[in-house]
């Protein structure tokens, strides 16, 4: 069963059953509240997520996320969370420091 870590928030893990399923949907799906400024379409950085671990375990890089990349707005361990597909397996993240919420508490 995918898993998320989510480091940063006092290590907290969600799972899904599901092969197919957006990071950002299954951190939403768990009620952990998300920075998604342009709705999930790929045209802002602020879903980022830092990757730990697993980066293997999500799909490859979508042409939305090669541009950032390419702008340098998106670094090597750093994906898309609307972007990304947890395939399989374990995905250990952080949520960047700009893109804190003031309201949630976030641990080291
Ligand atoms: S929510 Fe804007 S790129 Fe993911």
């Amino acid at each position: 069963m995918p898993k998320i870590v989510i480091q940063n928030l006092y290590n907290k893990r969600v799972a899904t059953k599901r092969h197919d399923k957006k990071v950002l949907d299954i951190i939403h799906e768990n009620q952990i509240d998300w920075m998604h400024a342009c709705g999930k379409k790929g045209r802002c950085t602020s879903c980022k997520m830092i990757v730990i671990e697993g980066m293997e375990n999500l799909n490859p890089l979508t042409d939305r996320e090669q541009n950032y990349r390419d702008l340098h707005r998106l670094a090597d361990n750093e994906r898309l969370s609307c972007q990304s597909t947890l395939l399989k397996g374990e995905l250990v993240i952080r949520v960047a420091e700009k893109n804190k919420f003031p309201h949630m508490d976030y641990s080291e």
